[in-house]
């Protein structure tokens, strides 16, 4: 970390003295004012729920410019990477730093085929859930299965079983997505077949069966395939920073990911492509285009609870880059699949239109998010509604990987241990039962 010239100094009005704090300076974007000996000389802590002003660690992963509406992975910018490379390429570099010549993707991706089977006994495993339990539910039971199956990639604090359980959980989780998915609809599972792309054999997982081959169309692989590289990283958010918090414990990184996959869940977050295509579907049942206006009422009334999923995002205040890409694709589907005249389809483009143009959003600077588009394109290829988050699971695995690895090789890095501001009823005394 880079010191800064300039000190802050914090000072109180009861007379206590003055604490200067050091400044360090990122490549881009915000320095940040080093509170770690505060307490230690202050006696007193910072307050900030949702860490909405705290870095919580250093990175050289992934940077996010919420105001320009620019995010870069290890300094390519994502329109470059969704264009010039495909979701190999992405992955080698977020977990290396560096974008592999052809040599090395050809090995790099040699290296994460041979993995995609997962141990037989997985399959008995998936057999203790009910056939309708929701994906994601099942997702953080395999995920977290693993390390009860892979006994020789456990332990965080060795490089080589680092690498390998990054390796395996990124071949395997298209299989375990695949798994699940099959599970729910009563089909035997298909084997991975190593000579398909990443997307291509995970498409063939999902809808081959054995009595029918399925042929993956190159428009959809490459859909799918940017849809994996527009979610693989995205900086401290919550599931993230989950998985930082998890393996600061110096648990394995198996448990650590399924810590990631239960945080993106909730449709604040990765949950919020499965809410965004529920949300369509009620107000196609409510009366579809004709009921968008009452709808959107109900949106802007604080009162109502209802939020325009899709919609909004923590740190993007312009627009989300990732959305942007995701719409094209989202128009090329449509088209490949002849769906440009989708009820669901022109729903979300009527929401979008009236949206950037109403000043409830326009004022909170509130733009579609990648997650309003990404569920339109999945629902278009066939992909069932309750799976579009473990798909967001998959695609952010190695995303999740580079920033537990990044974190555990940090000396810096400590047990993750907030602090809090009790409020709560001071030293009291027990009563015996019938007194209180
Ligand atoms: N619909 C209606 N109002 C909204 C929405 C929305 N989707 N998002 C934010 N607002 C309002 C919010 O009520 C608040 O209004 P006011 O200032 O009057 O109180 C204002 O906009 C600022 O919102 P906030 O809740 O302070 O923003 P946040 O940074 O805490 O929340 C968010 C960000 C993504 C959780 C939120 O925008 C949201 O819930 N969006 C819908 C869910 C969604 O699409 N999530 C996916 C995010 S992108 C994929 C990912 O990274 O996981």
């Amino acid at each position: 970390m880079t010191p800064s010239d300039v000190k802050a100094t914090l000072s109180f009005s009861d007379g206590s003295p003055n604490m200067d704090l050091p400044i360090y300076k990122g490549t881009v974007g915000p320095d940040v004012i080093d509170i770690r000996k505060l307490y230690g000389q202050t006696g007193k802590f910072t307050y900030d729920p949702g860490f909405l002003s705290t870095a919580s660690c250093n990175s050289t992963i992934t940077y996010i410019d919420g105001d320009k509406g620019e995010l870069l992975y290890r300094g390519y910018p994502i329109e470059q990477l969704a264009v010039g490379c495909d979701y190999m390429e992405t992955c080698h570099l977020l977990l290396y730093g560096d974008l592999p010549n052809a040599e090395q993707k050809a090995s790099f991706t040699a290296r994460v085929t041979n993995h995609t089977m997962v141990n037989e006994q997985m399959q008995f495993f998936l057999r203790g859930f009910r056939r309708d339990a929701h994906p994601m539910a099942v997702l953080t039971g395999l995920v977290g299965a693993l390390s009860a199956f892979y006994h020789d990639s456990t332990d965080i604090n060795n490089p080589e079983h680092r690498e390998i359980a990054a390796i395996r959980l990124i071949a395997k989780m298209p299989t375990l997505v695949a798994m699940a998915y099959k599970y729910t609809v009563g089909q035997p599972y298909i084997y991975p077949k190593n000579d398909l792309s990443y997307a291509g054999n995970f498409m063939r997982m999902m809808f081959a069966t054995p009595c029918e081959e399925y042929k993956v169309s190159p428009v959809i692989e490459r859909a799918l395939d940017r849809i994996f590289i527009l979610h693989a990283d995205h900086e401290q958010n919550a599931s993230t920073s989950t998985v930082r918090l998890c393996g600061s414990s110096g648990t394995n990184p198996f448990a650590a990911i399924a810590a990631g996959v239960a945080c993106l869940w909730g449709p604040a977050h990765g949950g919020a492509n499965e809410a965004c295509l529920n949300m369509l579907g009620d107000i196609q049942k409510m009366g579809g285009v004709a009921k968008v206006g009452e709808f959107m009422n109900q949106v802007k009334d604080k009162n109502s609870g209802v939020k325009l999923m899709g919609f909004g995002h923590r740190v993007y205040k312009n627009y989300d880059p990732r959305a942007k890409l995701m719409r094209e694709t989202c128009y090329e589907v449509l088209n490949e699949l002849g769906l440009q005249n989708d009820p669901l389809f022109k729903l979300a483009m009527e929401l979008e239109k009236i949206a950037l143009e109403d000043d409830y959003f326009v004022a909170r600077k509130l733009y579609p998010n990648v997650d309003f588009y990404s569920g339109i394109v999945q629902r278009a290829i066939g992909i069932p509604v309750p799976l579009f988050t473990a798909i967001f699971a998959l695609a952010r695995t190695v995303g999740w990987i580079a920033q537990l690895n990044e974190m555990i090789g940090d000396p810096e890095y400590k047990i993750g241990r907030p602090r809090q501001l009790f409020v709560g009823s001071p030293t009291r005394d027990v009563k015996p039962i019938g007194q209180r």
